[in-house]
């Protein structure tokens, strides 16, 4: 079944490159990114997971843990990150799930038949600390993901779980904000002492509360 926005993350026990990972203890009461890759030794992935490790520092200032999952077996994922270090020269610095048996797999609705029957699609699913689905992502096998974008979308979320707030289009840290339709102006222009626009009734911002 889907795993959607608002659902608690399914929990599960499964082989890592570092070792077993029980998901929910691993991930304790940090944020997390749970990804697919469709296969090991293929290119697109190789450039991706390369990416997400020089990307650690950032992930690791946003107290977001990461995880990695492809179908083959852990033999396989150690032979390969050799070759993800020699071509982007990040060592991979993140544990990845082997999933042979497809549990995790199809626990996450992560394999998409139409796409292909045996491999899973390109799923992103980030986690907050309350073990809730916050975000979900799918893309082909294809097109390889934009990780700043999972970092701006980790900073838009991190953001709206602290204040009362929302981010517009294309939003970047440090941007205006929108407030919460659910606080009146009133109770904006005291809770945002930075000072709140009102647009629209509907649409007020206030510069970047952090
Ligand atoms: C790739 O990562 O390049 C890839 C993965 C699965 C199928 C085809 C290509």
């Amino acid at each position: 079944m889907a795993v959607r926005l608002g659902d608690e993350a399914p929990d599960f026990t499964a082989e890592t490159t570092q070792g077993t990972v029980e998901f929910h203890k691993w991930k304790g009461s940090d944020w997390a990114i749970l990804f697919s890759h469709p296969k090991d030794f293929t290119p697109v992935c190789t450039t991706e997971l390369g990416m997400v490790a020089k990307l650690m520092p950032e992930f690791r200032k946003r107290h977001t843990k990461v995880i990695g999952l492809s179908v083959d077996p852990v033999a396989s994922h150690h032979t390969w990150e050799k070759d993800i270090e020699e071509v982007t020269g990040t060592a991979v610095n993140f544990p990845m799930i082997a999933d042979p048996d497809r549990k995790v797999s199809h626990l996450y609705d992560m394999i998409h038949p139409n796409a292909n029957d045996t491999l899973t699609v390109r799923s992103v699913f980030i986690v907050g600390p309350d073990n809730k689905v916050k975000l979900t992502l799918t893309y082909p096998a294809s097109t390889g993901r934009n990780f700043d974008e999972i970092l701006r979308v980790l900073d838009g979320l991190q953001l709206s779980a602290k204040f009362p707030v929302s981010t517009p289009a294309n939003w970047h840290k440090g941007d205006d904000v929108i407030v919460a339709t659910t606080l009146s102006t009133e109770d904006a222009r005291s809770k945002f002492p930075k000072g709140v626009t009102e647009k629209k009734p509907y649409l007020r911002t206030t510069p970047s509360p952090e």
